[in-house]
């Protein structure tokens, strides 16, 4: 493993691995939902292939792909029964391994999503399992003659299920049929280890880690994540000689520094970088399922927390707002109405232009917002299902259809918006879930053609992102306090430093206490750094030097 090392003046002291790492820019992928190339209404392999060129001229690098692994599909993927195959609907190996060819000539990376804490019920470990208590996997779960807690599932309802075959209780923490894996047992971690290196060996260069905390439990002290030997079991997958040049990014729910420090610093040897949820939990919401009102200051606090502490301690930090289980940020915290180009440009640069890894999830880049329906029928989550019986046991249907369209899953998995056509461009046949509701009006084809494109900013801030290093290694200053309702900073590499200005909600004067050349990158066509802001107005420029 690379020790941190001393790297160019006005940078940090991020060790080799790290810095290759800045220079990534990945996109999520949910493939179900992204392009259908045979027409059964299922996005698929051969449809990501179809795009490559759309994501390259966009400027990123490398791909996060959501599993795409055998599995009954109860939570789309993330129910596993064989790691070493693919989906049928999505296609089969030698799809998989022309797509990691594709991506590797095309100088991209490829990242999948690796699942540890828990298999489906139907992969072959737990129909073993079930069997009888003395069978080679009969401790690859946790069971118990009685639950041994009151523990709930993430999903809602008890996380312990009686499974009549075994007669014993077993674990799982998401659906009934996503039983927790027992890493205490050596057997699992040797297992997942094969699972690693044959992907190592199928040429992947990374895996996003789906909820790493779980992995390791405390059940006499309650604790189902976060347990005594959680980073020896991630030291056991990725801090071996054949993992050291994965890149690694851990799906981490409760963390502070500490704890990132414990996953992330170098010598640990454990995952290259985390995504932590704090402006994802605090940002225009209560909990997952109650809107609050907010405004960008929320998110430019926690974006600039974790920009600090990971300096601080020289860490890599991930660079995110959305995912496929996140309803889009802007929707939460800025306007997506009248204002939608100016939100989607505006918190694009306060996220991507700070120091770490950019991750854009599909749809990002032409601005995606919230989508909203009058029925249930609209949704397939099973997370929004289960939400949506539980919530009418306590309120009306409508309250409860309202707060489901709020904080759904699926907002942020209808298919890929490519045109205004019948199927959105998505697919000829029909597609798996409803098309989104404002597809019409926010797709691909149509950013393109528009005078304010949110695409053609992504493209402009990630070429120079690319072509200024300032932007990757530089330092970075905040420039406003608590009470100001912009995001300004500096990123300052060798003596060359630029400004970065994002005004919020209202317009307002700004001026800079230093002088700069013409805006570099503007969401609004800006002429000069000082001036009026327009709301959601940004802008970046070089610091003329001296200044
Ligand atoms: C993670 C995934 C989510 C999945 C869950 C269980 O949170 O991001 O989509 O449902 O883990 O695997
Ligand atoms: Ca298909």
């Amino acid at each position: 493993m690379d020790m941190p090392i001393e790297t160019k003046e006005g940078a940090l002291m991020l060790c080799a691995k790290y810095q290759d790492a800045l220079r990534w820019v990945i996109y999520q992928i949910y493939p179900r939902s992204f392009m259908d190339s045979n027409g059964d209404g299922i996005g698929d392999l051969q449809g990501i292939i179809q795009k490559l060129d759309y994501l390259k001229d966009l400027g990123v690098n490398a791909i996060w792909l959501c599993p795409c692994y055998k599995s009954p599909n109860d939570d789309n993927g993330y129910d596993i029964s064989d790691y070493r195959d693919i989906m049928d609907e999505f296609g089969t190996m030698a799809d998989m391994e022309a797509l990691i060819d594709v991506l590797h000539s095309r100088g991209m990376k490829l990242i999948m999503d690796l699942v540890p804490n828990h298999t489906s019920t139907a992969h072959r470990w737990f129909r073993e399992s079930r069997k009888d208590k003395d069978n080679p996997y009969s401790d690859f779960y946790y069971w118990f003659d009685e639950k041994p807690n009151d523990w709930k599932s993430v999903f809602r309802g008890s996380a312990w299920e009686f499974d009549p075959v075994r007669g014993q209780y077993y674990l799982h923490s998401f659906a009934v049929s996503q039983a927790d894996l027992n890493w205490d047992n050596p057997a699992v971690v040797k297992a997942m280890q094969e699972i690693v290196d044959f992907w190592i060996d199928k040429g992947v260069d990374g895996f996003r880690v789906d909820v790493v905390d779980m992995i390791s439990k405390d059940l006499g002290a309650g604790k189902n994540c976060f347990g005594p030997r959680l980073h020896e079991f991630i030291h056991a997958l990725f801090g071996r000689e054949n993992g050291k040049n994965l890149f690694t990014v851990g799906e981490c729910w409760v963390t502070d520094t500490d704890e990132m420090i414990r996953h992330c610093a170098a010598e640990r040897q454990e995952l290259t970088t985390l995504f932590q949820f704090d402006h994802i939990e605090k940002c225009g919401r209560s909990d997952k399922f109650s809107p609050k009102p907010d405004t960008l200051k929320t998110l430019r606090d926690h974006l600039l927390h974790w920009q600090q502490e990971t300096e601080k301690h020289d860490l890599l930090n991930t660079l995110f707002t959305d995912n496929h289980d996140q309803p889009p940020m802007i929707s939460r915290i800025a306007n997506d109405r009248e204002k939608r180009y100016e939100s989607a440009t505006c918190v694009a640069a306060m996220v991507y232009l700070l120091k770490g890894v950019p991750f854009i999830y599909q749809g990002q880049e032409i601005g995606r917002a919230a989508a909203h329906y009058d029925s249930i029928e609209c949704f397939n989550d099973i997370e929004t299902i289960n939400t949506y019986r539980d919530f009418c046991q306590t309120m009306p249907e409508k309250e409860a259809l309202e707060r489901i369209n709020f904080g759904s899953r699926d907002n942020a998995r209808h298919p890929m918006e490519w045109d205004g056509s019948e199927n959105g461009g998505f697919t000829t046949g029909k597609p798996w879930i409803a098309l989104h509701s404002r597809y019409r009006e926010i797709n691909v084809k149509k950013d393109l053609a528009a005078e304010r494109s949110v695409y053609r900013f992504y493209q402009a801030l990630l070429k120079l992102r690319r072509e200024n290093d300032a932007f990757l290694d530089g330092k970075v200053e905040a420039l406003s306090s608590p009470d100001d309702a912009h995001m300004i900073f500096t990123r300052t590499l060798n003596g060359e430093k630029w400004a970065v200005i994002c005004n919020f909600e209202s317009e307002q004067r700004i001026e800079l206490p230093f002088a700069c050349e013409k805006p570099a990158l503007s969401n609004l066509g800006r002429a000069s750094m000082n001036g009026v802001y327009a709301p959601y107005e940004c802008a970046v420029a070089k610091v003329i030097a001296g200044e």
